[in-house]
């Protein structure tokens, strides 16, 4: 038997926003491929077309150029983090962590369940009649994260979702999150800044460079699953951290 098709492959894929002498290459041309049940982190410097790539994995913009192939065995939607939160200020909380379930007919009764569930696991049980406005920034993320997680979705799509949260609450957010798709080995694509984070998370980490981003290198965390949080005291933690950044650094230094 050879390897399995991929949940997710872009091939030949790009964007350029605009047109003319105003036109931005903002990605690619980029190949990439995400394995069922594989958790694949991408690193790169601000601008380099992060958020871009995972909103076209996602289905809200539309490459340039090259294609997109999502395969999932069931109609349930690939869920997405976004940056900014993209969480409704007009709905409650609980109504918030609903909202895909209501979308998918999931029963009011079930749905409401399921969704005091997740807020209980990020925390926010006693939120749920709350508005957003009223919660601070790592709370709304939060609601964010519940919101996704809830549909169980066959491929998430997390743009920097710890990116608000304090330092303590992150590494927490990371446990679980490790937890969580160990367990339901859920395909996963995660965008972050933090190198630590895309190394105890990621199967692999890939690199990208500058705009318009491409992936430069990649890298497999040496640690099997299940894994835990423990990772970061290990010794090859600090040697892959310093061998990403030196392949970050020269990308990152504005042009
Ligand atoms: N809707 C848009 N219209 C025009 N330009 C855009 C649009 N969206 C993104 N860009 C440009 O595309 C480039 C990549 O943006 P993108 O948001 O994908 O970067 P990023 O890697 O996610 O950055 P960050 O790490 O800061 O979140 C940037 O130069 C940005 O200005
Ligand atoms: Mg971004």
């Amino acid at each position: 038997m050879g390897e399995p098709h991929p949940k997710l492959e872009t091939t030949d894929l790009s964007r350029t926003f605009g047109r003319g002498s105003a036109a931005v290459d903002a990605l690619g041309p980029l190949d990439l491929t995400v394995a069922p049940g594989e958790f694949v982190c991408i690193v790169g410097p601000s601008g380099c077309g992060k958020s871009t790539l995972l909103r076209i994995a996602g289905g809200l913009l539309r490459p340039s150029t090259g294609e997109l192939a999502i395969r999932t065995s069931s109609p349930r939607p690939a869920a997405m983090i976004f940056q900014d939160y993209g969480i409704y200020d007009w709905k409650t909380v609980l109504a918030n962590v609903r909202f895909g379930l209501d979308i998918q007919r999931v029963p009011r009764r079930e749905a409401n369940a399921r969704a005091r569930d997740w807020l209980a696991r990020m925390g926010l049980a006693d939120f749920a009649s709350a508005y957003p406005a009223t919660l601070s920034g790592g709370m709304r993320q939060r609601v964010a994260i519940a919101r996704a997680l809830a549909v169980e979705p066959e491929i998430l799509l997390m743009d920097e979702p710890f990116a608000a949260l304090d330092a303590q609450l992150r590494t927490i957010l990371q446990d679980e999150l490790l937890d969580l798709t160990q367990t339901t080995r859920t395909t996963t694509l995660f965008i972050t800044h933090s190198l630590e984070e895309a190394i105890v998370l990621g199967d692999r980490v890939l690199v990208m460079s500058a705009r318009p981003g491409r992936i430069i290198a990649e890298r497999r965390p040496p640690f099997p699953r299940p894994r835990s949080g423990d990772v970061r005291s290990a010794p090859e933690f600090t040697t892959l951290k310093s061998e990403l950044w030196e392949l970050l650094r020269p990308e990152a230094v504005p042009a």
